[in-house]
């Protein structure tokens, strides 16, 4: 099938299905328009668009929500120059493919995002190495914690750190980092010399990797995927939490909704990118996790995927997508366990299950992590 772009008829189809499907209604109906309103394609003449006008932040809002909020992702200038070898928004043989960052990214979100970054560096827990980091100058939990702690999250860092050298050791191996953020695990890997890719909803997350990323020498193997997770052809936008937490972003209804229209992929569709035959996963996609694995199948058959480590949030999580990725993980032998002891199997059938992420380690793995 040939590209097709969004034209008029293309995104009346695309209205359709969104109207069609309820999730994704309120999703648009949360913003107060679509990507396809009038108001929307009349923004499309210029490369920016007023920023507060029909999409208001709450007053004191926090800064990184204001971040490329004046930039038309819609426009030529934008759209065809994010993703490698296709235009953004457009659906390629009846999905979005994947937007894999352009080694050049227009200026404006390059140094829409430096402008509002501050450079400090994440203590590589492993090795003990100081490596560049681009954090949010505003506030944000994640950010606050590199300026300060100078890592975050460090048991679990240092565990999956551990884990990929003894790997690499005898194999090489792919890190594959759903809902980078802005990169503490992407960066610590890279530090170990693995090649990652990284896949965030967030592009202004994936900007601070990049350039966080660039600031080493020599340049390091890494995708930067801008896509959200979904099983549905769809565009979203972010809602951001109130308390200003970037990594608190969802698709599901919160205080502050973005403006940047996001496309949807699976995860199947990363398979083409791994080029080793040992992937290591994290996923902490804030409710994404079911949509990964129903998607993940392919991913699983192609490669030996030691171990995944992922967010176990149950209020993120319907009853479904629980008992879907216990069978997921229990038919593929895989038992999960506690980050802080890895020989500690968890009860993962008691839905009282008390903590707040985990890790799957596959059966012939066991003795080798
Ligand atoms: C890392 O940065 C800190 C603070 O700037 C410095 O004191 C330390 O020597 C650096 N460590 C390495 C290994 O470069
Ligand atoms: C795991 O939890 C379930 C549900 O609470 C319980 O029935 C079962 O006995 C537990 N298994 C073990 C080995 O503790």
């Amino acid at each position: 099938m040939p590209l097709i772009r969004l034209t008029k008829p293309v995104l009346f189809l695309l209205a359709l299905l969104l109207l069609a499907l309820g999730t994704h209604r309120k999703i648009f109906s949360d913003r107060g328009h679509s990507v396809i309103s009038p108001s929307r394609s009349a923004m499309k003449t210029k490369d920016t668009v007023p920023a507060t006008v029909d999409n208001p932040l709450l007053s004191g809002a926090c800064g990184a929500y204001s971040e490329l909020r004046s930039v038309n992702f819609l426009h030529k200038s934008i759209s065809e120059s994010i993703c490698e070898g296709v235009a953004a928004y457009t659906i390629v043989d009846s999905a979005f493919p994947l937007c894999r960052l352009k080694q050049h990214l227009p200026l404006v979100l390059t140094e829409g995002v430096r402008a509002a970054s501050v450079q400090t560096f994440i203590r590589s827990p492993l090795t003990q190495r100081n490596v560049s980091s681009f954090v949010y100058s505003s506030p944000d939990f994640i950010s606050t914690s590199i300026r300060k702690e100078h890592i975050f999250e460090e048991r679990n860092v240092r565990n999956m750190q551990r884990i990929i050298q003894k790997l690499a050791a005898k194999s090489p191996v792919t890190f594959v980092d759903v809902g980078s953020n802005i990169g503490v695990f992407t960066l610590s890997m890279l530090d170990l010399g693995v090649p990652v890719i990284a896949l965030d909803a967030n592009i202004r997350n994936l900007i601070r990797i990049k350039l966080s990323a660039e600031a080493v020498e020599p340049p390091h193997k890494l995708h930067l995927l801008w896509n959200f997770v979904s099983r549905q052809v769809s565009l979203m936008y972010l809602n951001f939490p109130k308390d200003c937490n970037i990594g608190g972003a969802t698709k599901f209804g919160r205080a502050v909704v973005d403006t940047i229209p996001v496309m949807s992929s699976t995860a199947d569709s990363i398979v083409p990118l791994i080029d080793t035959k040992l992937v290591v996963l994290k996923v902490d996609i804030e409710g994404g996790e079911g949509e990964f694995f129903k998607s993940a199948k392919k991913l699983f058959e192609s490669f030996t995927i030691p171990v995944v480590h992922m967010e176990w949030l149950k209020k993120h999580m319907s009853e479904e997508e629980r008992q879907f990725m216990i069978s997921f993980f229990a038919g593929r032998r895989y038992s999960p366990r506690t980050m802080k002891d890895l020989t500690k199997l968890i009860n993962i059938s008691h839905t009282g299950y008390q903590g707040d992420d985990l890790i799957w380690v596959h059966k012939n793995f066991e003795g080798g992590i």
